[in-house]
């Protein structure tokens, strides 16, 4: 089948350092994956592509970039699952990381975080006399997070990352996780107080992008949800990310809908006047959205407002 290869081109050493798009067109297999195409691209037609692949087999995690809109492996890509014949595939570098040329980019920032998160395991108490043992029953809930292969695709979509360049982002939070719910690890309470700072744990607006473009389904956002839960467990102190979680469970137990001028309210507290006064486009945004009651401020508790509560006497007896 034909396809055109449409590949974003960078060039550091170019006069204008502007970024283009380039066609190139290919017959390709059916068992053709993305990352082939271009190979046969940079050996037969322009050796000056640049691309960084090493395993071809969806274990090196090298061959991260965009295809047609999402962030993905090349080598687990198959061009047919894309396109159909004479179809183009829109080929860019991952986001939220400078591109040193063409399709490579610079993953310095993405190891930066995961180097913050401390990626290792810190057992507290003796040394034992062998290895370390851990049932696998205990282990077996971190087979999926384990399985991360490092390649920056989560990170690439994070939306998050797109506005605050100080978020650990999906990877780092996930690899973090990793090691505060490993039975090994005596350091849970402290990396979990360290996740409890701007730019940490509390950050991620769950989207979900990264579970989505996950190659390996490692689910980063459900890492940083269990973060949040076992900071919970273990009294991280109170702050805007905490507080918000606390609030809007409070707030949908005492009225059973989200109060969003509440929530603001409550999160921020009363006194912090600047903060709330930077909320007013979104509230008026919210009052046309019909999210800010018509009457008042704050919304009443629905109707039945006692079976929400109930659920949340049931959900406390549970635990
Ligand atoms: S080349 Fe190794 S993951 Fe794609």
């Amino acid at each position: 089948m034909q396809a055109t290869f449409r590949i974003r081109r960078f060039n550091p050493e170019s006069e204008s350092l502007a970024s283009y798009d380039q066609d190139y067109v290919l017959e390709t297999q059916p068992s053709d994956t993305v990352l082939d195409g271009l190979i046969k691209i940079r050996e037969s037609i322009d050796e000056s592509l640049t691309l960084r692949c090493s395993c071809r087999g969806s274990i090196c995690g090298s061959c991260g970039m965009r295809i047609n809109g999402e962030a993905t492996l090349a080598c687990k890509t198959k061009v047919i699952s894309m396109i159909a014949d004479g179809g183009t595939l829109h080929i860019e570098p991952m986001k939220n990381m400078p591109v040193i040329k063409d399709l490579v980019t610079d993953m310095e920032g993405f190891w930066e975080k995961i180097r913050k998160v401390q990626p290792w395991l810190q057992p507290k108490g003796p040394e034992p006399k062998g290895e370390y043992v851990a049932s696998s029953e205990s282990m077996g809930h971190l087979t999926g997070v384990m399985g991360c292969i490092m390649c920056g695709v989560c990170v690439s979509d994070c939306t998050v990352l797109e506005v605050d360049r100080n978020f650990l982002g999906p990877a780092a939070l996930a690899k973090s996780y990793r090691f505060v719910a490993d039975p090994r690890d005596g350091n849970a309470k402290t990396r979990l107080f360290a996740l409890n700072t701007p730019g940490g744990m509390w950050d991620c607006t769950r989207c979900m992008e990264c579970v989505e473009v996950c190659p390996k389904g490692v689910g980063a956002m459900d890492r940083i949800m269990a973060l949040r839960a076992k900071g919970m467990e273990q009294h991280v102190p109170s702050t805007c990310g905490s507080r918000h979680a606390e609030v809007f469970a409070d707030i949908i137990r005492q009225k059973g809908v989200l109060d969003e001028p509440m929530l603001a309210v409550r999160t921020f507290g009363l006194g912090n006047i600047p903060q709330l006064l930077s909320f007013i486009p979104t509230m008026i945004q919210a009052f046309k959205r019909g999210k800010v009651p018509k009457i008042g401020i704050f919304h009443r508790a629905i109707p039945g407002i006692r079976s929400i509560q109930r659920i949340f006497r049931e959900m406390r007896k549970s635990r």
